[in-house]
């Protein structure tokens, strides 16, 4: 049954044009979360709503509520727990990889799992692979489950919880022969792969375009890149495409742009995008 069908017993028409129609869910079929954004007109219904998430899906152990944006550079949100337990650590499933994860402690998005994937298959057999801004690992783990022969995966991650279930992930996957967790700071850890990468992988929308010069600089004579960016609508990839070229003529490089597209709507004309680029050292 939908949420918006359940509550029509207990709201009015009016409030019930107010209620959540989608939310989030994280975990499994054993253990998972809830995210649901409720409108302030709702407050006193909020337990009701999330009570009857609850009751559609068996498996949610909890529901959050969203209080903020993301926030800070580890891009977490403030929740509030509505109903269930406390402790909110799952095991995520996403076309057969297994992320643990506590929602309340890191990013992490569901939605993105067909980016993911659209990604990870275009990794070839022999490629090193660095994801930056890695999380607990999606982006690596998804690479090596479609691209088993790929050969090495630099996952790179400053928030320490994330690094931590990065460091789980790892093996709770399966690949410490082909993934290396990395903790800090992009701008400091990527050096030491200057030079040695097939493939760059970026998603940090906010901000990744101040990491282009670390991008550039891993890529091994010619390579590709997965840039993501935050656009309006009017103008989607022009700036994105902008600070590609200010970085190929930093480095004198050949770009060659292998897609651009529109990856998921962020705010009202605002869509999260992504750049793939083929650079090559013209030197
Ligand atoms: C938008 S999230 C993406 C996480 C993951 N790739 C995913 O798809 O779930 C960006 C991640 O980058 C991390 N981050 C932000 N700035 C960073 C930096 N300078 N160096 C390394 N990681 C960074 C954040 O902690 C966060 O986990």
């Amino acid at each position: 049954m939908k949420l918006k069908e359940m509550l029509r017993e207990y709201l009015s028409e009016e409030e019930l044009k107010h209620a959540p129609s989608t939310f989030d869910i994280i975990g499994s079929r054993e253990k998972a979360v809830a995210i649901v954004e409720i409108d302030p007109i709702l407050e006193d219904k909020k337990y009701l709503i999330a009570e009857s998430i609850m009751k559609i899906h068996k498996n949610v152990k909890t529901v959050l509520r969203k209080l903020s944006e993301r926030k800070t550079m580890y891009r977490i949100r403030e929740y509030e727990i509505l109903t269930g337990e406390e402790d909110t650590e799952v095991i995520h499933k996403e076309h057969g990889i297994r992320l643990k994860l506590d929602p309340r402690k890191v990013y992490f998005s569901p939605r993105e799992a067909t980016e993911r994937l659209r990604v990870a298959k275009q990794v070839k057999p022999g490629e090193v692979v660095m994801v930056m801004f890695a999380g607990v690992g999606p982006y690596a783990f998804m690479i090596t489950k479609v691209q088993p022969l790929v050969k090495k995966v630099i996952a790179i991650e400053l928030n320490p919880y994330a690094y931590q279930y990065l460091v789980e992930n790892v093996k709770l996957n399966k690949v410490e022969n082909k993934v290396i967790p990395v903790l800090g700071d992009v701008r400091v850890m990527a050096k030491k792969w200057y030079g040695e990468c097939d493939r760059v992988v970026m998603p940090l929308p906010k901000g990744a375009y101040r990491f282009l010069d670390e991008a550039f600089q891993c890529i091994k004579g010619e390579g590709v890149i997965h840039f993501y960016f935050w656009a309006r609508e009017e103008s989607l990839f022009n700036n994105a495409i902008e600070h590609i070229w200010g970085y190929a003529w930093k480095y004198k490089c050949s770009v060659k742009i292998l897609d651009a597209r529109k990856v998921l709507p962020y705010a009202p004309g605002v869509y999260k995008i992504c750049v793939d680029f083929r650079v090559k050292n013209i030197y």
